[in-house]
């Protein structure tokens, strides 16, 4: 199973990106039990807080490079975004290791982001011949501000969590391992509050959903003809042969 679902606590819904042989590639099975968990998870009242995290030392690598070199249709990708701007339930995202590529813009889609000190984050769309998604180019320039935005999108470089914090793509970096410990203390700190209010405010703060779901589709639109592009083949095809196996 590529998305482990548990219950941790009563009313928290943990959602686990577990393909660790692959860094939790996200592959078109997981990008559909993900969508599918956080929406079942939304559905149920009894759910407080939603935390995202990826098994075994890291958060994701990404989309999955197989599936961008077959030029597969984007669209579960697509329907995961729309799930993360959609959804009504506080979303935390717990980040150890790596989050590259998707794995990295979903975390602008998140209320609470932690990562652990040594967690590395990484846009790379640009240099791999593809373009911005997932709405960041809309909210990273809005948390970071447009030159570490340009810097981070453009140069598409990996940089550290306390970069990623100054540019308000995290909250809190802590010590390595306590990611996902600081998580569930946020996601109890949910539960305490009253849950009317929470989901008001909550609505309040995502204001810009239709907003944020047009810049979606407008991106989606340059990165289908991107992915189809001479260019991004070129760059997909030669960059880590080793996955281009399976
Ligand atoms: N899609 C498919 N497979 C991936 C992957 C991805 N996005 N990221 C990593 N993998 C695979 C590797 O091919 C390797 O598989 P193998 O053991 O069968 O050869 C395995 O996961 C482990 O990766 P490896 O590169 O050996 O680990 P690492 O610790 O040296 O580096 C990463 C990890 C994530 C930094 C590196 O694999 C990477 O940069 N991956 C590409 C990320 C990416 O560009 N994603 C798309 C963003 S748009």
């Amino acid at each position: 199973m590529s998305i482990t679902i548990t219950e941790p606590h009563a009313g928290v819904r943990q959602l686990t990106m577990d393909r660790p042989a692959k860094k939790n590639a996200l592959d078109i099975e997981s990008y559909s039990a993900l969508s599918a968990g956080i929406q079942a998870a939304d559905a149920d009242e009894s759910v407080q807080a939603i935390i995202l995290t990826g098994a075994q030392g890291a958060f994701t690598s990404g989309n999955d490079l197989a599936d961008f070199r077959r030029r597969s249709d984007p669209s579960p990708a697509l329907s995961l975004l729309r799930a993360l701007v959609l959804v009504e339930t506080p979303l935390i995202a717990a980040v150890e290791g790596v989050a590259i590529g998707i794995g990295a813009t979903m975390l602008l889609h998140c209320d609470l982001v932690v990562a652990a000190r040594s967690a590395t984050f990484r846009m790379p769309f640009v240099p791999l011949g593809l373009t911005p998604e997932g709405g960041s180019s809309y909210l990273l320039p809005r948390a970071a501000g447009p030159k570490l935005a340009a810097e981070l999108l453009l140069f598409g470089d990996p940089f550290t969590a306390d970069v990623a914090e100054r540019a308000g793509m995290v909250n809190r970096v802590v010590a390595d391992g306590e990611a996902l410990p600081t998580a569930l203390d946020m996601a109890a700190r949910f539960g305490e509050l009253p849950p009317k209010a929470l989901r008001a405010a909550h609505r309040l703060l995502h204001s810009d959903r239709d907003e944020i779901l047009a810049v979606i589709d407008r991106e989606i639109t340059v990165f289908r003809e991107r992915l189809e592009s001479d260019e991004a083949q070129a760059i997909l095809n030669s960059f880590g042969d080793r996955s281009q196996r399976n």
